[in-house]
Parts: C-alpha cells; structure tokens; sequence
C-alpha cells in the first residue's frame, strides 16, 4: 500500500453555534463538539483508508476555551499516524473573532479510528507520512498515546506498553 501524506486527509468542517446547541451559560455543549470532532475525525480517517471507519477511542479531550453561542466554529482534522488498522486522528478546534477575523484555537482532542470490511472485520491501512515538524512532533508521540488507551482499555499489560514506560525511566 501506498504511504500518503497527513495533509492528504485533512478535513475542514466550519459552523455556527446555534441556541439549541448551548447550554444555560450560553456556551456550546461538549457533547456538540465532541460530534463535531468524531465527524470530521471519520471523514479523515476514511480519506486516508479509503475503508469503513469506526471510532475506537477517544483518547484524550482538552476543553481549554468555552465556544459562545454565535461563534464561527472550525474543527480541522488530521490523521497523525496509521498503524495496522488504526489511525490516530489529531483535531484542532479554532473559533474565529467576528471583526478581525482572527483564528484562536480553542480545543483540540485526539481519536483512535479502525478500517473494517463490510463485515466489521480491522483492516490494514496505508501508512503514513508525516512532513511538517508538527505533524512528525504528532506522529513521533502516537505510539506511546496507542500503548496509553490500549492499557486503560484494558487491551495490553502495562509490562508490554514499552514506549510509555520509556517515558518514566
Ligand atoms: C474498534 C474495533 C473494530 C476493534 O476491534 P477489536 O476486535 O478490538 O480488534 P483488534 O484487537 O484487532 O484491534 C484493531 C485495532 O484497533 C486498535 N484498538 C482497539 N481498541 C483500541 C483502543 N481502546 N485504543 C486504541 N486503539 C485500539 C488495536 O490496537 C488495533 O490496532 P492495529 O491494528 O493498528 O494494531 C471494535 O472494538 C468495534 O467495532 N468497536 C465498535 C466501534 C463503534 O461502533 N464505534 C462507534 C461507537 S458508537
């Protein structure tokens, strides 16, 4: 298989904040953003397999800044590395200032996505091919992210997880 590149998969979904997607404090609800993430995260990881995609993880979720109600909202994913079946997926949430136009990053998460068949069977993927320093710093940092959910997940002894436990020796 062919390796592709990150940017090759880059998804870009950009909406409003309606009313009905806020709560009492007039902010977006997390769980409207964490839909919006799992969309453009699925869109990426299916651009860079070409296969049925399901989400297996959510990794990690940093809710840094609140989104008002009204702002333009742009959620821009990547996937950061392709293992075997899986392919972890970076997502960058930016909220735009009405005058300036200005981009301020407000979020960003990180999902783990397989490649199934028609059957729900994993699926190999293409590798990938980081090229910025941003997506190489992503990639270089995804394998102990994979042995970290694999672990908690109950999916792999914490004596294999080898690239995490290399981080406290
Ligand atoms: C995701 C799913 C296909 C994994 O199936 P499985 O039987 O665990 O298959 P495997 O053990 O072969 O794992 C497949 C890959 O997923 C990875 N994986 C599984 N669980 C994971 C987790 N919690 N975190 C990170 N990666 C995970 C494995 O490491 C493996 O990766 P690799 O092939 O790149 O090495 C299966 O659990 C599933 O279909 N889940 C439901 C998905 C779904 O419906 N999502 C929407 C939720 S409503």
């Amino acid at each position: 298989m062919t390796p592709k590149t990150a940017e090759s998969s880059k998804t870009t979904l950009t909406d409003l904040v309606l009313p009905s997607e806020t709560n009492p404090l007039n902010n977006l609800f997390g769980g409207e953003l964490l839909a919006r993430m799992d969309r453009a995260a699925s869109i990426s990881a299916r651009r860079h397999s070409r296969r049925i995609v399901v989400t297996a993880s959510v990794n990690h979720v940093a809710f840094n800044r609140a989104v008002p109600l009204g702002s333009v909202v742009t959620v821009e994913a990547k996937v950061s590395r392709a293992f075997k079946s899986s392919m972890e997926i970076f997502i960058d949430v930016w909220i735009e200032d009405r005058e300036s136009g200005e981009r301020t990053k407000a979020n960003e998460a990180i999902y783990t996505f397989v490649a199934v068949d028609e059957t729900g069977r994993p699926v190999k993927v293409p590798e990938l091919l980081p090229e910025t320093d941003l997506e190489k710093e992503r990639y270089a940092a995804a394998l102990r992210r994979k042995q970290l959910s694999l672990v908690l997940a109950g999916k792999m002894k914490p004596q294999d997880a080898t690239e995490l436990k290399a981080l406290f020796e």
